[in-house]
């Protein structure tokens, strides 16, 4: 079943919308016509710039993914959205020989898994049987290919990836466009420190995730990176293990 969406008759929750890929995806829907997006924020006066820019179409809903209540309550808010954005993320570095391993795995599960699965239970009432319904999910390549000095933040996104799959197959005969997002290194605050890797820019990103959504896409690989990373995984999964166990 074809699920193109119609941004122009859409209306989205974004979680993280205050900065990096979340900001330039909330940015892009505006730009691209929606009728209006909330943006999440754990703190409101974040998105104190983005409300001056776009007005009555932006609705600010204090969100932090690993509280229910604040869940509970943007979704109560957010009642006639059809589109979630899943975007909001940590990564908390740590491999196998640092000794905070437990610790990282612990951080990024709580938001990166737990707070994807809150968010996306607490909305999916409100988006099921509406036209354009859609859940976007942003995993990352390495959700698909550990890299070893964020094996925690890795193991997050690997799981990710499996509840978007998941979640596609519960939906499956519905009108539900289920779309996980696979980006590569991308120039926000949290690519600071990623030394010697190529970073493309979040404006770029969200162009390509809209289109792809635009299109029913449900494998988004929206920049430079990743769209090398598709063809590989596609073809050669255990390329993509060694491509990313060598980055140290
Ligand atoms: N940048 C990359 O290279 C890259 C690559 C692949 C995937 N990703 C994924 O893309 C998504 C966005 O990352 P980014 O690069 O834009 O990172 P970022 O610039 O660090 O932004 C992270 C966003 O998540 C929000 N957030 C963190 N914890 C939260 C919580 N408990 N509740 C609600 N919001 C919370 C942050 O809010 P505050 O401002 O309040 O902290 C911020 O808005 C993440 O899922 C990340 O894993 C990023």
């Amino acid at each position: 079943m074809s699920k193109k969406i119609s941004i122009k008759d859409s209306i989205a929750l974004v979680s993280g919308a205050n900065r990096g890929i979340g900001k330039a995806i909330t940015e892009e829907l505006l730009n691209k016509g929606i009728k209006k997006v909330y943006a999440g924020a754990r703190k409101l006066e974040s998105l104190t710039e983005l409300k001056e820019k776009y007005g009555d179409r932006l609705e600010l809903v204090q969100l932090d993914v690993t509280n229910q209540a604040s869940v509970d309550n943007a979704a109560k808010l957010a009642s006639d959205a059809t589109m979630l954005i899943n975007n909001a993320g940590v990564l908390a570095h740590g491999g196998y020989k640092s000794e905070n391993m437990l610790d990282s795995i612990n951080q990024n599960m709580e938001v990166n898994v737990l707070g994807v699965a809150r968010l996306t239970q607490a909305v999916l009432p409100n988006i099921e049987n509406k036209p354009n319904a859609t859940i976007a999910t942003v995993s990352s390549v390495v959700g698909l290919g550990s890299m070893p000095m964020m094996n925690g933040y890795c193991t997050s996104k690997a799981a990710v990836h499996s509840m978007i799959q998941g979640l596609r197959g519960e939906l499956q005969d519905s009108n539900v466009l289920v779309s996980g997002i696979y980006p590569g290194p991308i120039k926000t605050d949290m690519a600071k420190g990623f030394e010697g890797i190529e970073l493309d820019k979040p404006e770029n990103l969200a162009k390509n995730v809209v289109i792809a959504l635009e299109q029913g896409e449900e494998d988004v690989f929206p920049d430079v990176m990743s769209a090398q990373i598709k063809q590989a995984y596609g073809t050669t999964p255990k390329e993509v293990e060694k491509m990313f166990s060598a980055w140290k």
